[in-house]
C-alpha cells in the first residue's frame, strides 16, 4: 500500500513534492496554500489535488504523514491540527519562532502518538555523512572547526520578522548549528559578535553574526554566518581539525560538493573526495516516508529542532548582551 503524503505551504515545499515524486511508495494526495495563484501553478506543474485549506484538505483525504511547509510562525498551530488528525509530521526548520512553541509541538505529537521530524537536510547529506563516520572512526572527533555559512538576500517580511523568522541566525544559520551538534555534540558556551549590517532598512533584526561555540567535548568552532554574501556567490566552507586529520569541505551554499583532506603524518598527500548531490534533501524526504513504513521515530526530532533553537538565541543574545551565553 502506497504512503499518502500531503505537503503545506508551496515555497521549499515543492521541493518537497519533487522528491516525494521521485518515491515509488508515496502517493501524494493534496498540496495546500492560502495563495491561490502559487496553488494553481504547484497543481498544475505537477498534476496533484490542491486545497486552499487544511481543513479542506482533511475533509476531503487522509493522509499518513505530512510535509509543513509554511513560514515558522505557523508551524505549532499546523502541528497541533495535523497530530489530532494521527498524521506524522516532517516539519521545516527552524521548528518554530519559540522554544516553549518546540515543546508545545513536542508534546502534542507524543501525546497522540506520531512522529515530528524536523527537516534538518545537512544530517542527510552524503557529504556530512561520510564525515560522521570518519570522525567516528579514524579521523577522530574535531577539536577545531572553522563555517563559513553566509547566505544571500532574503526581503520575505516573515523571515525577519521576530515572532516568525526570527532573521538569518535563526532562520537559516539554524542548518550549520545543527550540524555542528550534530557532529561535535552538546554546546557548553556561546559568543557572538554580530548586528544588523546590511540590511537595517528591513528591521532591527540581527542580519549577520560571528559566533564561537565551545562544545560539552572541548572541541571549539566559529561561525560566520548571516547576509554577508550574494546568492551566486555564496559558499558553503568548513574546516575541521582532529588530532589526525585537517579536513575542508568546499562547495556553493547548501551544496558542500566537495572534501579534501590530508593526514598530519602525511601532509603531502591530498585526498579528495566529490559528492553529485550533497544537500541531504531527497534523503531527508526518503527518511521520513520509511519511518512511516517501517514504524520507526525519525532521526531528527522534536529535541534536535528544539535544541538547535535555544543555540540560535543563545547567538543572538550574547550579540545584544555582549556577552558569552552558558548553557
Ligand atoms: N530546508 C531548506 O533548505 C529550506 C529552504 C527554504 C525554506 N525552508 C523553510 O521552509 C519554511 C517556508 O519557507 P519558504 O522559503 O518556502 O517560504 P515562502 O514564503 O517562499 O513560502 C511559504 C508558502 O506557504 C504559504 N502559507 C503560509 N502560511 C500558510 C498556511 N497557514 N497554510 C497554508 N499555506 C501557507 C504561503 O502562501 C507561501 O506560498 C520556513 O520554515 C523555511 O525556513 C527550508
Amino acid at each position: 500500500m502506497k504512503i499518502k503524503i500531503a505537503v503545506v505551504g508551496l515555497g521549499i515545499g515543492k521541493m518537497h513534492i519533487k522528491y516525494y515524486k521521485q518515491i515509488p511508495d508515496v502517493e501524494i494526495v493534496g498540496a495546500v496554500d492560502t495563495n491561490p495563484e502559487v496553488l494553481k501553478q504547484v497543481s498544475n506543474e505537477f498534476n496533484i489535488r490542491s486545497f486552499p485549506s487544511v481543513d479542506d484538505l482533511l475533509s476531503e483525504t487522509r493522509p499518513d504523514g505530512v510535509s509543513i511547509c509554511t513560514p515558522p510562525g505557523s508551524h505549532l498551530a499546523l502541528t497541533r491540527i495535523f497530530a489530532k488528525h494521527g498524521i506524522h509530521i516532517l516539519c521545516e526548520k527552524p521548528m518554530a519562532p519559540k522554544i516553549s512553541d518546540c515543546r508545545k509541538m513536542i508534546d502534542i505529537c507524543e501525546k497522540n502518538k506520531v512522529y515530528l521530524m524536523i527537516g534538518f537536510k545537512k544530517r542527510f547529506s552524503p557529504t556530512y555523512k561520510f564525515l560522521k563516520e570518519k570522525f567516528e572512526g579514524d579521523f577522530g572527533l574535531p577539536k577545531w572547526t572553522l563555517a563559513r555559512f553566509a547566505l544571500g538576500r532574503v526581503e520575505k517580511e516573515w523571515f525577519w520578522d521576530e515572532n516568525d523568522g526570527g532573521g538569518p541566525i535563526r532562520e537559516n544559520t539554524v542548518h550549520m548549528i545543527d550540524l555542528l551538534c550534530f557532529l561535535l555534540g552538546k554546546v557548553k558556551r556561546v559568543y557572538a559578535e554580530g548586528g544588523n549590517l546590511f540590511m537595517p532598512e528591513f528591521s532591527p533584526q540581527i542580519d549577520t553574526a560571528i559566533f564561537t561555540l565551545r562544545f560539552e567535548n572541548g572541541s571549539i568552532a566559529g561561525v560566520g554566518a548571516g547576509y554577508a554574501s550574494e546568492w551566486r556567490f555564496a559558499k558553503e566552507q568548513v574546516t575541521f581539525v582532529t588530532e589526525k586529520v585537517i579536513c575542508e569541505v568546499i562547495g556553493s551554499f547548501d551544496n558542500p560538493r566537495n572534501i579534501q583532506y590530508i593526514y598530519r603524518n602525511n601532509p603531502s598527500q591530498v585526498f579528495e573526495k566529490y559528492f553529485e548531490q550533497p544537500d541531504g534533501f531527497f534523503e531527508e524526504i526518503e527518511h521520513f516516508v520509511d519511518c512511516i513504513k517501517n514504524n520507526t521515530r525519525p532521526a531528527v526530532g522534536g529535541e534536535e529542532g528544539l535544541y538547535a533553537l535555544k543555540v540560535c538565541e543563545a547567538v543572538k543574545k550574547s550579540v545584544f548582551k555582549r556577552r558569552p551565553i552558558s548553557f
